[in-house]
């Protein structure tokens, strides 16, 4: 297989940092996408550093514009085909219900939810062109079950699974694969800002997240990697 041409969103740090990296150390073009350019171009300058061909293209999920033309531009730096989107890019915050902003809600569901769906509507003919692409919409250990305060974030991640079950059976018979990204707690800045007593040692690093969807991306045709599972470390 040659070398992949990859987009991740939210690849300025992160899950989705681990994400470019772990597929420019196998050569793979990446173009990483998100709102602060100076994050994208240390991720790139690391990407060139590991071996692989780097881009930044700024993009907020939430604007169609936006991601249209920064899907645009990295379609053009890729050549004309993308083998592997990761949709990773999101936000999460913790508000019990009494005390939930409705504006809060909103900037979830238009992250979590529309972003991911832009990015695929707008990566749709580049996908179709590759041989074998494959989708990873990064979801949460909350795509499968509640958590208190996060009726927003759950449901944004629910939300993303459906996308991701949908777009699987849409999918599949023009050869694109789809896979579902479970991620239990993960040591990134997604904490810094949210109120709670967060054990970072105890929480998964974001290269193990990275590790799972390089091995499914590498997964021979058939294999189960419908849902993967990133569940957080043994205490
Ligand atoms: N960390 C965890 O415990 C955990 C667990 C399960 C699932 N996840 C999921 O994993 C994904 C990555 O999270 P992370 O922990 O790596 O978070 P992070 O360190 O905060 O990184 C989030 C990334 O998303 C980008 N982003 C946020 N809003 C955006 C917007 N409007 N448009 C474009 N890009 C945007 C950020 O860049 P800018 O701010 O520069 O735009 C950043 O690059 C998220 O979908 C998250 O829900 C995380």
């Amino acid at each position: 297989m040659s070398a992949p041409r990859v987009l991740v969103t939210g690849g300025g740090r992160g899950i989705g940092r681990a994400i470019a990296l772990r597929f420019a150390r196998e050569g793979a073009r990446v173009v990483v996408a998100a709102r602060t350019s100076t994050e994208l171009d240390t991720v790139v300058a690391e990407i060139e550093r590991a071996g692989g061909a780097g881009m930044a293209a700024q993009m907020d999920v939430r604007d169609y514009g936006s991601v249209e033309a920064a899907v645009w531009r990295a379609v053009q730096f890729l050549g004309d085909a993308i083998d592997v989107l990761v949709n990773n890019a999101g936000v999460f915050d913790v508000q019990p219900i009494e005390k939930l902003e409705i504006a809060k809600w909103r900037w979830m569901q238009e992250v979590n939810v529309d972003g991911p769906l832009y990015v695929i509507k707008e990566s749709l003919d580049a996908l179709l062109e590759a041989e074998h692409a494959h989708v990873f919409n990064i979801a949460s250990v909350a795509a499968k079950r509640g958590f208190p305060g996060n009726v927003a974030y759950c449901a944004s991640k629910y939300a993303l699974r459906g996308i991701s079950d949908a777009l699987r059976e849409e999918l599949a018979p023009k050869g694109v694969r789809v896979s579902t990204v479970y991620p239990g707690a993960t040591d990134t800045t997604i904490f810094d800002r949210v109120p709670g007593a967060w054990d970072r040692a105890k929480m998964n690093r974001p290269e193990d997240v990275a590790e799972v969807v390089w091995a499914a991306w590498k997964a021979p045709a058939g294999a189960k990697i419908d849902d993967l599972d990133v569940p957080a470390r043994a205490s």
